[in-house]
């Protein structure tokens, strides 16, 4: 089966962009408190809910991965880019890295306690965000959590907007948006954190954290 373009793109941008990212975006990640105060968050609800197995998807150089098992979850990472990858396999040597897909994850049904993607559905056009939602809720156990970020579009009609990502073709998304569309999926919104714009110095677009629970 032919690949679709957006995908292809990306992978050329990210295993061209790859040590680059790495060198850069870890440290910034570890500053902020707001970019990553959902995920200690998502781990305790993983914890408490018996230890299961979670997917950082799009895991890029693998630090939030990393972080996840810091906080004791039992985590994995999947990238799309094979640069990607071997430089998280080199920097966290303990954990599972994989090339693979969002939209086609290679894990059984019902098989994982939590899905993260940070920053990594914006490169997903529209018309395919409900395939890729349909994809975490198939890997999702019934009560398994979902946690996404990515920058919001806040619009009163339009649910998303390109941009001009440094790396590749990017979408900013309405919350609203991609809650109603997680909904259809079976994956029912927990709660929300979006960051003020004036909170992202580098575009000034609102961030958002949307947690989801597969729904019974
Ligand atoms: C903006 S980076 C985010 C990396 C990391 N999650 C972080 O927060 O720093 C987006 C990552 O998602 C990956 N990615 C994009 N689309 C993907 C897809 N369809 N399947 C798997 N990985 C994908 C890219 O290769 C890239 O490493």
């Amino acid at each position: 089966m032919t690949e679709p373009d957006f995908l292809t793109a990306t992978r050329a941008a990210y295993d061209t962009a790859s040590a680059l990212y790495a060198e850069s975006i870890p440290e910034l990640f570890h500053a902020g408190p707001l970019n990553r105060a959902m995920i200690p968050v998502f781990a305790e609800l993983i914890r408490a809910a018996g230890d299961g197995l979670v997917a950082d998807v799009g895991c890029g150089p693998g630090h939030i991965t990393a972080y996840l098992r810091s906080l004791g979850v039992t985590a994995f990472g999947v990238d799309l880019s094979p640069e990607m990858i071997a430089l998280a396999r080199g920097a966290h040597p303990g954990i599972r890295f994989e090339v693979g897909l969002m939209g086609a994850l290679e894990v059984e049904d019902a098989s994982l306690a939590g899905v993260l993607a940070n920053y990594s559905i914006i490169h997903t056009p529209p018309e395919r965000l409900p395939e890729t939602f349909a994809e975490f809720h198939r890997v999702l156990a019934p009560g398994g959590h979902l946690l996404l970020a990515f920058q919001a579009y806040d619009h009163p009609t339009e649910p998303a907007e390109a941009f001009d990502h440094k790396v590749s073709l990017a979408y900013r998304y309405s919350p609203d948006h991609v809650a109603e569309l997680l909904l259809k999926a079976g994956l029912a919104e927990v709660a929300r954190l979006v960051c003020a714009p004036g909170e992202d110095p580098q575009r000034g677009f609102p961030q958002a954290h949307l947690l989801a629970r597969r729904t019974a």
